[in-house]
């Protein structure tokens, strides 16, 4: 790879590193399993495992990149005299292509949501109708599949357009705009009668309410949300710029997660206590209660256009950063083109998406482990392969790479403050690889 593609500014990296992380692991998943594992006491384990654990992940992952301005298996190969370290990078890779077929699949909801709003608007509609719509256009198969083939083909648009001109550039446009948007729904939310049942709801602690699934869903959720254990911010990290801080960019970005998540719980839980949505719904929960909501209030065609297409920029922010490193992968190892590399990716995507879509029409027969394959991979990532993979790149970080290559990137040659690489070291060392080995060891004999 050239060495001196970087990201242009510093804005441009926040926002494209952020780009990544905020998404509809934000939106989507954070709300459906705030609303189905227990409320605010999954939101404390969340909180915990976000500050402690993820973020000393994150700065591993993008040192790891910047250091060896590689794809996620190059960088392994790169560290390591052995061969099976660049496994680990590998295990990210078909995690992240797996993530990838699911994630087009709701980002495709959205886009054909986004086309109800305009053209045909949610007023006038009852629940039961809004909802049996919903299921009978999951079960076509063939709406869902197109809606996902169509974001994937704009995600390639992006990538295709390489760092600075494609990915750089879309996120700096569109993340102030979901911001912006976001904030405007969470204002809104206020005047809802269901405001203050949501607000004990969310923040009322219920420590009885933490149980192990609580615990699991939480460190999933913490994964998927800042893009983590799957090398997606190895990719990313090869582009930051030799004086960025990492520390200081990863606390910004985890700060800007935290924040959007909340806001996101924020905006949608009054609605679906206002109008009496059951919070446990799963999955569909925002696709099954929002057009309801939007249906109820007033000017709800008009924001209901602006969430779906807020979903999207969050969506599409984030895919281009799963397609990102596979793409390099097949640019670096396999000396392909860019352009190869995205379509040849993209092609695969596509396959894998439309057996998503097609596994959730009723009576599919596309069932894995008693799952269908959308569901599957949404939980076998979240359980498996995401929190293997941080547990392998935080041993790798802790205890292979030279000492003076993690001082190095963290302190910027000593320029930044030690006493935060002393802090960072202890927890990379000890406290996440027995939090972590804890967790799947649990989840193994569960
Ligand atoms: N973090 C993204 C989100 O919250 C999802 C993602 C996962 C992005 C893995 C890249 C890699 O939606």
């Amino acid at each position: 790879m050239d060495k001196k593609i970087t990201f242009g500014s510093h804005f441009g990296t926040i926002a494209a590193v952020g780009g990544s992380v905020i998404g509809l692991g934000n939106i989507w998943r954070f709300p459906y399993l705030v609303g189905s594992s227990g409320g605010s006491a999954f939101l404390i384990v969340y909180i915990l495992c976000s500050l402690l654990i993820a973020v000393p992940i994150m700065m591993s992952e993008l040192l790891l990149g910047r250091h060896t301005r590689s794809n996620p298996f190059g960088a392994f190969r790169k560290l390591s005299e052995y061969k099976i370290w660049s496994m680990v990078g590998l295990l990210g890779i078909i995690t992240v292509f797996c993530i990838f077929a699911f994630y087009s699949v709701v980002a495709g909801w959205a886009i054909s949501f986004f086309k109800t709003a305009i053209f045909e608007g949610f007023t006038g509609h009852s629940s039961q109708e809004i909802s049996s719509n919903f299921k009978q256009y999951i079960n076509t198969g063939w709406q869902p599949s197109l809606a996902a083939l169509i974001f994937i083909v704009l995600t390639a648009g992006v990538v295709i357009g390489g760092i600075k001109k494609g990915i750089e550039r879309i996120n700096k446009i569109l993340m102030p705009v979901l911001l912006v948007i976001i904030v405007g729904l969470f204002i809104y939310s206020f005047s809802l009668d269901g405001f203050s049942q949501a607000m004990n709801f969310l923040l009322q602690p219920d420590f009885s309410k933490i149980g192990i699934n609580t615990i699991f869903a939480a460190f999933g959720q913490a994964f998927f949300s800042m893009s983590l254990g799957m090398g997606a911010m190895i990719a990313y990290g090869a582009y930051v710029r030799p004086e960025t801080s990492i520390p200081r960019l990863t606390l910004t970005i985890a700060l800007a997660d935290l924040t959007i998540a909340l806001l996101a719980g924020f905006a949608i839980f009054p609605g679906v206590f206002t109008y009496g949505i059951e919070p446990t719904s799963g999955p569909t929960l925002i696709f099954e209660t929002l057009p309801l909501v939007f249906s109820m209030m007033p000017a709800g065609n008009f924001i209901g256009i602006i969430f779906f297409f807020l979903v999207f920029i969050a969506a599409i922010t984030s895919s281009v950063s799963m397609l990102e490193p596979i793409v390099q992968f097949v640019m670096q190892e396999l000396n392909a083109t860019r352009a190869k590399a995205v379509v040849f990716i993209s092609t695969l995507i596509g396959i894998a998406a439309v057996l998503c879509a097609y596994s959730q029409v009723e009576n599919s027969s596309l069932i894995v482990f008693g799952e269908n394959i959308f569901d599957f991979l949404n939980d076998a990532t979240a359980k498996f392969s995401m929190p293997i993979g941080a547990f392998l790149i935080v041993i790798f970080t802790g205890w292979v790479v030279q000492k003076d290559i993690v001082y190095k990137q963290i302190t910027n040659d000593g320029r930044h403050s030690n006493s935060l690489y002393f802090y960072y070291r202890m927890l990379l060392r000890y406290f996440i690889p027995a939090v972590l080995g804890v967790f799947i060891l649990t989840t193994l004999f569960n």
